[in-house]
């Protein structure tokens, strides 16, 4: 390895973004993952992740000779920056992030690096995890000098690439300036753009990851909130999000209501704060409501789906529309789709599911996963829209009325087309607005 180069060590979501993002700005990059299945598929140019525009921006790194793979920590040895991008998964006895991952990944790196390297951490780590790291690294290596940086990432699944290069901030952390120095370089092309760089030291910058993921979350609930109310008295929710949105101290975005935020990051960022605050004595009172309204969610649209099916669901079946967390990625973790289908399949409904892209293995005879949407709807007494799928908001209905057993629709997500003409021989549920009964 040359001395200019970069090492990525956890080519997961954050990390393989991070590498062909830093390779395309003609950097040289090597990935260093334990995961010797994953490194083979990337080597052979195929991402273990779908995401848009990733397979054409990896293909190009390797066709420019730009990005290598290794199982093998040793074989980024010279280079003196490295991102670290390992998981850090919730604890279920604790409710901590688990640090393993990172402590191993750290003390690896530590072991190789040429004196003076950076190892930049991106991975989501309770706040003081780097300042721990460094007190670390002092005690074990003091004769290398080596310097932890804390740079958080903000990317969105589905638009992990384009948010890559498209930074609104870039969040540097280190108590070396000669080191935070050395990651701004790696960014300079975004900084003569004019995108804002925060320095500070690292529980600022670890603080401000788990701050803004958990005011989006907030603002998510509040939303959900609203909606609920919105559901009961009459309005519009989306008109309200509108109305308040234009507000630029409110912003438009994270004002869609739904089925509560789920994914990889915003369950566990907010329970993580929550376990922080509690554990320093300062408890984080609005994040931990936020936390509880958004787990009781899924139980209040079962009820208003149960309610809307006579109150009894065992024996129905139900098609559920989307599987993924929110729509453009394939990911199923901690999705309010896929708990709707186990809340379904506990009160003895029988599911068939259709998602274009994601995967759900569930052990269960009553549960079947289609691959058209007339598939899972064949039988169907409720529909459900539960993920934001273009092909859900076009979708004419008048193609599955017939397979139905009844033409219900419960809308999650509040994209179908109701005024479309089909829309008026259904009826039509949807978070934030009371029933809309057929009429034709
Ligand atoms: C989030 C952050 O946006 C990103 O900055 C961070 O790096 C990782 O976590 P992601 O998990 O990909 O990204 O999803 P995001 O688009 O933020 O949505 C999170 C959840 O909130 C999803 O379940 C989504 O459906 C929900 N959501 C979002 C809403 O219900 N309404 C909204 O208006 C926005």
């Amino acid at each position: 390895m040359k001395t200019d180069e970069i090492c990525v060590v956890g080519v997961g979501y954050v990390g393989l973004i991070q590498a062909v993002g830093l390779a395309s700005f003609g950097l040289k990059v090597t990935c260093v993952d334990l995961d010797p299945a994953k490194i083979d598929m990337l080597r052979r140019g195929v991402p273990p992740i779908f995401e848009a525009g990733l397979e054409e921006a990896l293909r190009q790194a390797i066709d420019r000779g730009l990005i290598g793979f290794s199982t093998d920590i040793a074989e980024a040895a010279a280079a003196p920056l490295y991102f670290v991008a390992v998981g850090t998964p919730t604890s279920e006895r604790t409710g901590n992030a688990r640090l393993d991952y990172l402590e191993a990944a750290v003390s690896g790196i530590a072991a190789v690096a040429p004196p003076e390297a950076v190892i930049t951490v991106k991975s989501t780590v309770p706040i003081g995890t780097c300042a721990a790291l460094q007190a670390r690294l002092d005690r074990d290596h003091p004769e290398k000098l080596l310097a932890i940086v804390s740079n958080p990432e903000f990317l969105r699944e589905g638009t992990a690439l384009h948010d890559f290069f498209n930074p609104e901030r870039i969040v540097i952390g280190g108590a070396s300036r000669p080191a935070r120095e050395r990651v701004r370089k790696s960014y300079a092309g975004f900084e003569e753009r004019g995108v804002p760089v925060i320095e500070s030291d690292t529980f600022t910058s670890e603080t401000i990851k788990y701050a803004a993921n958990a005011f989006l979350a907030t603002k998510v609930t509040f939303i959900n909130e609203i909606s609920d109310l919105v559901e009961t008295v009459g309005g519009d929710i989306d008109e309200v999000a509108r109305g308040i949105g234009l507000d630029s101290r409110i912003g438009p975005q994270f004002l869609k209501a739904g089925p509560g935020y789920g994914g990889s990051c915003f369950p566990k960022d907010t329970l993580a704060l929550a376990t922080i605050g509690r554990r320093h004595g300062v408890q984080q009172q609005i994040v931990e409501t936020v936390i509880r309204i958004n787990d009781s969610r899924r139980f209040h649209i079962l009820k208003r789906i149960e309610a809307a099916m006579g109150d009894k669901l065992s024996g129905k079946r139900v098609a559920v529309l989307g599987l993924a967390f929110k729509a453009d990625t394939d990911d199923v973790r901690d999705s309010p789709a896929v708990e709707i289908v186990h809340a379904l399949l506990e009160e003895g409904a029988a599911v068939r599911s259709y998602d274009p892209v994601a995967k759900l293995t569930v052990k269960h005879r009553g549960y079947r996963q289609c691959e058209t949407i007339a598939a899972a709807c064949e039988g169907a007494s409720a529909v459900l829209v539960a993920t934001e799928w273009g092909e859900f908001r076009t979708f004419d209905f008048t193609a599955v009325e017939e397979a139905v057993e009844r033409r219900y629709i419960f809308d999650m997500r509040r994209i179908v087309d109701i005024k479309a003409p089909w829309a008026r021989r259904w009826d039509i549920e949807r978070i934030g607005s009371p029933l809309i009964r057929a009429s034709g």
